[in-house]
């Protein structure tokens, strides 16, 4: 009963939503993990499947565990399940705790569905805190005051007293946000400024939303449709 069985059930609810035949992009993270695991299992059982990894963490974990891999060049993906870092309630995401947003968000992006996987701790009313940014070598500490100018201090992540480096090979910022009260807006100047190769917004992007509780049940959130809210009086 704690954090862990609430990913677990999560992970596990949205390996289920997987058919038969698909290519599925396979997130990176402690939830995502869950993902891999039940989806692993699923294989053994006869379910096909060809997995395209956001990082090399997964796709070691998916070879490991026998998911067939194939390249994002090689088409476009049925589905992509990945975790997030905070969910507000209009699905818009902060991903990239982990590090991977860039190739997270390629995968997502490449999708026809994109099924976030989060425990109940991840829910938000608004989105707030870390936004990592993935920023190119060349040019850094300028790009860092860039960033800055955007609201938040920046810093590089460290990793064994080094900069953090992303699998792409670039540099990893991160800016803490208190209550972000335009993430569209947000998301427009980071995307704008010369050297961020991609920051950890996924707004507009989520199809589903899996919520895991620490007793083992998962809720499925959608997208509300357009003009659910005013209807609801919002
Ligand atoms: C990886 O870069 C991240 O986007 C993760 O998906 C995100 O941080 C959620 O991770 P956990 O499932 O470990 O909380």
């Amino acid at each position: 009963m704690d954090v862990d069985t609430a990913k677990r059930a999560a992970g596990t609810a949205a390996a289920a939503l997987v058919d038969d035949g698909a290519r599925v992009g396979l997130g990176t993270g402690s939830t995502s993990r869950w993902f891999v695991l039940a989806l692993a299992q699923r294989v053994r059982s006869g379910l096909r499947v060809t997995g395209v990894a956001t990082s090399e963490e997964t796709a070691q974990l998916a070879i490991e565990e026998g998911i067939p891999l194939g390249e994002l060049d090689g088409g476009g993906l049925d589905v992509a399940v990945d975790g997030a870092d905070a969910v507000d309630d209009d699905l818009r995401l902060i991903k990239g705790a982990g590090g991977a947003l860039v190739r997270e968000k390629i995968v997502a992006a490449a999708a026809a569905r994109f099924v976030v996987v989060v425990d109940d701790t991840k829910l938000h009313g608004h989105l707030a805190g870390v936004i990592p940014v993935e920023v190119i070598p060349f040019g850094s500490e300028h790009t860092l005051r860039l960033l800055a100018a955007t609201g938040a201090e920046f810093a590089f992540r460290q990793r064994n007293g080094r900069p953090a480096m992303s699998d792409n090979g670039n540099l990893l910022a991160e800016g803490m946000f208190g209550r972000i009260e335009d993430p569209e807006g947000l998301a427009a100047r980071l995307d704008a400024i010369p050297g961020v190769v991609g920051h950890g917004l996924f707004l507009g992007m989520a199809d589903l939303v899996v919520v895991g509780r620490a007793d083992g049940s998962v809720e499925q959130r959608s997208p509300a449709a357009p003009g659910d809210r005013v209807a609801a009086g919002g």
